[in-house]
């Protein structure tokens, strides 16, 4: 090598002080409160060496509060792009130790920039949040800059995906870039939302919380849905991310990427048979029928933890990503509540967006009855359900495995949201109510009258399962395209998928539909 030039060596310690950021005091303190600093984080997520920074040199213009004698490295945020398993992305990395990561003019900027880029370039994007929020020193132009941050988060909406990683304080109007994004991943301990902190809210509602029960990972994760992922380390949460990483496309013109499946295309599963009870009031774990039919009984969950009536996540069928939604019947027997349905509905939307086909499990009684559930607007957020599925031109696969009843068995991708094929299990009721609810409505006046009403009762309930709640009703009038043997599901549900590869379904132009909100 040859001797470096003056100008590379200053060019090295311009280098040198950006990298050590807010300083080795500051670094340690990052250490001590169980953080990574923003570079170590990307070491970890991208692929070694494939790093490329943008702006390092980038400084702020604000002059106010001492800002014109104080140096914020990188300002910030270390910006750039790289590879996760040789695909692109491009990301940043806030830095804590840098003035708190906090976000003023020229930050946003950076991020913006990275923003554009992925865009422009159809590839992920990825946000590394660790920060005190606005930049107070910079007021109004520090709000400029976040307003420009989700003016891009919701333009590349649908277009490329979009995942925060939220690995530090994220407080006030900055959480809403992360609630823009199409998934959310939280570190139990280290991490928190909230649109006012504990101190203000004990001002304001005279509440004391602590900022973990407030917005920590669990609460988000478990109570608002704000986030999809909760870990208990960052290493583990980079995990996740990237087992989620896997299953996705790179951009809404892209199929998701299909790998080599050699798990048998025709195996069968005895074991399926059993996992249905006799008693049609009895639940069961729909994740085992997943684990016994995706490729290699593989199911990624999403939001497992919230609305745990109904499951969602990522599997794979003869190598191809598809999105599962199916009813819990272990909790609130399956029924379709306020938050299953914006679950579901969501999940379905990003679906759609990124050419994802849609496998629908059905087992529900329907819409969870309650007072607190239709004043809190239980009818606008079910309606979301339907919207989704009806909008969604991806192909649609839908299997009726126990109860499908009234409004719920619509909602769940029936044929008439534009199902592309419907398979049932012998098992399956369709029907527009259980036996129960049905028979006391319209034999309400011969049950009463009867002499023994009980046994009256009895012959109706029986009378109505063999004439109405099996699938052959719904079979005879093609809503229901095949019954099948639950043994042999695996191998439908890939012969189902397979006859819609290249499925394109037209929608009228429009600039954007009403999804009731
Ligand atoms: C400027 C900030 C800052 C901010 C932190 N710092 N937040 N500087 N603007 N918003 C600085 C601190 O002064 C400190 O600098 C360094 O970052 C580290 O912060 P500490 O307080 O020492 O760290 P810690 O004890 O870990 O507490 C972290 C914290 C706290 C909980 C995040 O800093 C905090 O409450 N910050 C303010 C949070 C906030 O209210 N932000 C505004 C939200 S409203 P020194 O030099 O001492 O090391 C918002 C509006 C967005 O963001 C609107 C969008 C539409």
């Amino acid at each position: 090598m040859t001797e470096i030039t003056e100008k590379q060596r200053l060019l090295d310690l311009r280098r040198k002080r950006v990298f050590l950021g807010g300083g080795e005091k500051q670094i340690e303190k990052q250490h001590k409160a169980g953080k990574l600093t923003a570079r170590e984080r990307l070491n970890l997520l991208l692929d070694e060496g494939s790093f490329v920074e943008l702006d390092q040199f980038v400084t702020n213009r604000c002059s106010d509060f001492g800002m014109d004698k104080s140096e914020v490295p990188g300002e910030g945020v270390v910006t750039g792009y790289g590879t996760i398993d040789g695909r692109l992305v491009f990301v940043f990395s806030q830095d804590f130790t840098a003035l708190g990561g906090s976000l003023g003019e020229m930050h946003a900027k950076k991020i913006c920039k990275v923003m554009d880029l992925a865009l422009q370039s159809g590839a992920p994007f990825i946000g590394m949040n660790d920060s005190g929020g606005a930049r107070i020193q910079e007021g109004v132009d520090a709000l400029n800059g976040y307003g420009e941050i989700f003016k891009r988060n919701s333009l590349a909406s649908g277009v490329i995906p979009q995942y925060s990683l939220i690995l530090g304080p994220c407080a006030g109007g900055a959480v809403y870039s992360p609630a823009l994004t199409d998934f959310v991943f939280m570190v139990k301990g280290t991490s928190n939302m909230f649109i006012t902190g504990p101190q203000v809210i004990k001002s304001v509602t005279g509440e004391e919380v602590s900022p973990e029960v407030l917005g920590g990972a669990e609460t988000h994760g478990c109570l608002s849905g704000v986030t999809h992922f909760y870990a208990d380390s960052e290493e583990e949460c980079f995990a996740q991310f990237k087992e989620l990483f896997h299953y996705l496309p790179q951009n809404n013109l892209e199929d998701p990427p299909r790998i080599a499946c050699d798990d048998p295309i025709g195996r069968c599963s005895d074991e399926l048979s059993e996992i249905i009870p006799c008693n049609a009031n009895k639940p069961y774990e729909v994740r085992d029928i997943l684990n016994l039919v995706l490729d290699h009984g593989k199911f990624f969950e999403v939001h497992a933890n919230y609305a745990t009536n109904i499951v969602v996540g990522y599997g794979r069928l003869n190598g191809r990503t598809v999105g599962i939604i199916a009813n819990q019947p272990k909790m609130l027997a399956g029924c379709l509540d306020i938050n299953a349905s914006d679950k579901a509905a969501r999940f379905v939307r990003f679906c759609n967006a990124f050419n994802i086909p849609l496998l629908t499990l059905v087992d529900t009684p329907g819409y969870l009855p309650g007072v607190k559930q239709e004043h809190d607007g239980i009818i606008r957020h079910g309606a979301k359900l339907l919207f989704a599925y009806s909008e969604a031109s991806v192909p649609k696969i839908t299997l009726i495995l126990r109860k499908a009843y009234g409004g719920a068995y619509v909602a769940m991708c029936s044929r008439s949201l534009g199902a592309d094929m419907t398979l049932a299990w012998p098992t399956a009721e369709v029907a527009v109510m259980g036996p129960e609810g049905a028979v006391n409505i319209i034999f309400r006046k011969q049950i009463a009258a009867a002499p023994d009403p009980q046994a009256m009762r009895s012959s109706k309930v029986e009378e109505y399962c063999a004439k109405v709640a099996n699938p052959y009703v719904a079979a005879a009038r093609g809503y229901v395209d095949r019954v099948i043997d639950p043994r042999e599901t695996r191998p439908a549900l890939i012969q189902a998928l397979e006859a819609l590869p290249d499925k394109r379904e037209g929608r009228p132009a429009k600039k954007n539909g009403n999804i009731p909100l």
